[in-house]
Parts: C-alpha cells; structure tokens; sequence
C-alpha cells in the first residue's frame, strides 16, 4: 500500500484548455478520497493521470514517495476496479481472480493461495466456481476487487463504478464498497459525479469544478462548513437555499423579515453590501413545536406548499430575488448543471408540524447554521476555517494569504 501526492497537476488536452488546473491532494496511506464533481470538471483525467493512461502537461504525481510521471501504467502497481462488466463472462469466478496472476504468469500453487485468500476475504468461497452471469451485482463488484487483490495493488482506483446500476443495487454497492475498503485498509481513490455517493463513501472528498480544486474535507466538513457557493450549492439534498440578505449591524435582512445573527459571524459580513445567505432547509424548524430555549430566531411568512413524508416535511415559501442575486444563482446553476436559482424556500418541518398550505406561519431558524456568501467571487465569508478541511485558494477568487 502507498500514499498518493498530487503535487500541482495540470492536464492540457490539445487545444491547450487545462481540464485539470494546479490540483494538489495528498492521499495518505489506506485512506479512502472521493473526487466528486460534475460533468466535465476532471475527474476522470485526474485518475488516469494517477494511473498512468494519461501523460502529466506540469507537476509531480508521487506514489509510495517515488515519482512516477515517467512509469507506465503496468510500472505503478495499481490496481483500476471496473464496472462488473469488465468480468469474462466465460471464465469462472476463481478463473476471474485469477486472471491477473495468470497473465503474470504465476505458478498455480501462487495463483491457488492468492486467490483463496481473496475470496475468504470477500466471503466468495461458495461461489468460485459460478460464472459472473449468475451472481448477484454485489458478488461481482467483489469479484472485480479480488482481481484488484491478487496483484497486492499499492491502491485502488475506481472510476463511476455504480453509475450504471438503479438506485436500490447502487445504495447495496456503496456499502459493499464501502466496508471492503475498511476491511481491506488499501488506498483508493474513487471519481463520481453524485454527491450522496461522494458523502456516504469517502474520508475525505475533493470537489473539483472545471479543473479547479474548490476543497478537500470531510463530508462533515463540506457540509458544514462549505468554502464557497459551488460547494455550498453541490452537497446536500435537498440542496441548501440561497436568498438575498443585507447585514446590519447583527441583524440580517431576509426577504421574510429580519433575523439575528452572531457578532462575531456580523463582522465578518459587515460593509459588503448585498450578500446571498445560505441556509439548509433543516436549519428551519415550525416555531410551535421549538424548544423556546432553543437559540434562533422566527419570521412570518405565508406557505405555498406543503409536502408532508411522515418524519417530516417540507414547506414552500416563494420569495423576489434582485438582479444582482439572481445572475449570480444563474451561474451557479450553470456550474452546477443543475438546479440552484429557486425562488421559494425550502424549509424542513418536524413531521408533528400542521403548518398548512395558506397558513402565515410562525417559522423558526437556527441562524448559527447560516452561511453569508459574497456574491463576487462566491466566497463564504463566515465560514469556520478550523473546521473546513483545506479550502483552495482558487476556489475562493483571493489572493494566496
Ligand atoms: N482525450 C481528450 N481530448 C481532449 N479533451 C478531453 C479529452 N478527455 C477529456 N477532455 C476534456 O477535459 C475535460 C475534463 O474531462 P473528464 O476528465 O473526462 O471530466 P469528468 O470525468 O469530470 O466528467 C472536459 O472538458 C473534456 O471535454
Ligand atoms: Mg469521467
């Protein structure tokens, strides 16, 4: 096993655009790192630059503390797990292990212990000798990962290894993935464009918008914590709500009336002007069934919708977004290939709430859990820096400190 150190990788395709721009994640040893994104921004050069099945235009790709920019892929000792497709039909689920050690020629006493020891690991010993075609997709990702094993790979890459399966296999898979590469305690790198996978999979994520690094953290921290719009607007479903806001003093003015906010927070947003606040919709809580100890503070506003799922609901609250607000949701939208210019909030009630449809109703909301953005560069003003992972200076649009 190895750490894997991407120091200031640039990818330039022929046109000379970079897909990847200056990225640096550092992999530690036995850790697992997601690299999450939309379409388009990286992923998939990155992790074929870490394998070798893409030359490197500038900057060093360490593996196990050697450089290996100039090794080919079979040099590097890592193992890339493919969707089960890549399985041979023909052959059965030992001969499928097997494969690797095969084509390397291994002796079959070698070939026979490394494989036993890979199916025990994967709890496939009842199936060795079934062929792909009949095995359940959970058994053939593990199969495909004992492929990975025989060879004592020095980390595991996988490339959207779900994105072809419906939800329920692919809910299956990730925690089939996911406890195997606890188990297993190799170094992987996983590309996915869907951040449940990204959040529920990984140690630590690097989210990637048009080659650029925004940050690397925890799913704890991204979530909490976003360093910018982007991050804030791709993690988190139902997606985090995003209005207008002007801060006065330790008073914020939301579309919905006036809510309090810390003065330590106050001050970091203090003289920008007009600023777009981020709030989770579970952030938001029916004021009647809040603790009134509870810290926070409460608006009216009038409901459109209500949809109520049992343990809880959602209520829809139309407000007016300003130009210079809506243009930069616009972008955001584009960036995100997806939905983040809204015109309602979106508020998380307990499942007792009786908030109906048409009702003014009395809305609380935990304002410790607000974000405050400058809609310029996108920047979270008040995030908490100690509890944000590495946040990239290019992500910010300021100056290197
Ligand atoms: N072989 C190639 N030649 C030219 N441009 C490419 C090539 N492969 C990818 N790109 C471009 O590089 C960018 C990143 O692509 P990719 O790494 O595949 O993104 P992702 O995996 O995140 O969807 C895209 O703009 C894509 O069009
Ligand atoms: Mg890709």
């Amino acid at each position: 096993m190895a750490a894997i150190e991407m120091k200031n990788i640039v990818k330039r395709y022929g046109d000379g655009f970079p897909a990847v721009n200056d990225v640096s994640i550092d992999v530690a040893d036995g850790e697992f790192v997601i690299l999450v994104g939309p379409s388009g921004c990286g992923k998939s050069t990155l992790l074929r630059m870490i394998v070798g099945l893409e030359d490197i235009t500038e900057g060093e790709m360490v593996i196990g503390g050697k450089v290996v920019n100039d090794l080919a892929p079979r040099e590097r000792n890592l193992a890339m797990v493919f969707q089960n497709y890549a399985l041979y039909p023909h052959l059965s689920v030992y001969e499928n292990i097997a494969f690797p050690l095969r084509l390397a020629k291994a002796d079959d006493k070698t070939v026979d212990e490394k494989v036993r020891e890979a199916s025990r690991t994967l709890e496939l010993d009842e199936h060795l000798e079934r062929k792909p075609g009949n095995l359940s997709g959970g058994q053939r990702q593990r199969v495909a990962m004992g492929r990975a094993i025989v060879r004592d790979a020095d980390a595991f890459l996988f490339d959207e290894p779900l994105s072809n399966l419906d939800a329920k296999l692919r809910g299956q898979m990730r925690s089939e993935i996911s406890r195997l590469q606890k188990k297993l305690g190799i170094t992987t790198v996983y590309v996915t464009h869907d951040q449940t996978e990204a959040m529920t999979l990984g140690d630590r994520v690097a989210v990637l918008k048009r080659g650029l690094l925004q940050q690397l953290a925890t799913p704890r921290e991204l979530y909490g914590n976003p360093g910018n719009l982007f991050v804030a607007g791709f993690i988190g479903s139902p997606p985090m709500n995003f209005l207008p806001a002007t801060v006065t003093g330790t008073s914020v003015e939301l579309p919905f009336g006036t809510v309090e906010i810390s003065p330590e927070k106050a001050e970091r947003a203090a003289d920008k002007g007009l600023l777009i606040a981020g709030i989770r919709p579970e952030a938001f809580e029916d004021a009647s069934v809040v603790d009134p100890s509870r810290k926070g503070s409460t608006f009216r506003a009038t409901v459109d919708v209500v949809e109520w799922l049992g343990n809880e609901a959602y209520a829809y609250i139309p407000f007016e977004a300003p130009p210079e607000v809506r243009e930069q949701l616009e972008q955001l939208e584009r960036d995100l290939d997806g939905e983040a210019l809204r015109t309602q909030l979106v508020v998380g009630l307990d499942g007792s709430s009786t908030i109906a449809e048409g009702d003014e109703a009395e809305i609380w909301v935990d304002t410790s859990k607000m974000h405050l953005f400058d809609p310029a560069t996108g920047e979270n003003l008040t995030v908490d820096r100690a509890n944000a992972g590495e946040i990239s200076q290019a992500a910010t649009g300021r100056p290197a400190d």
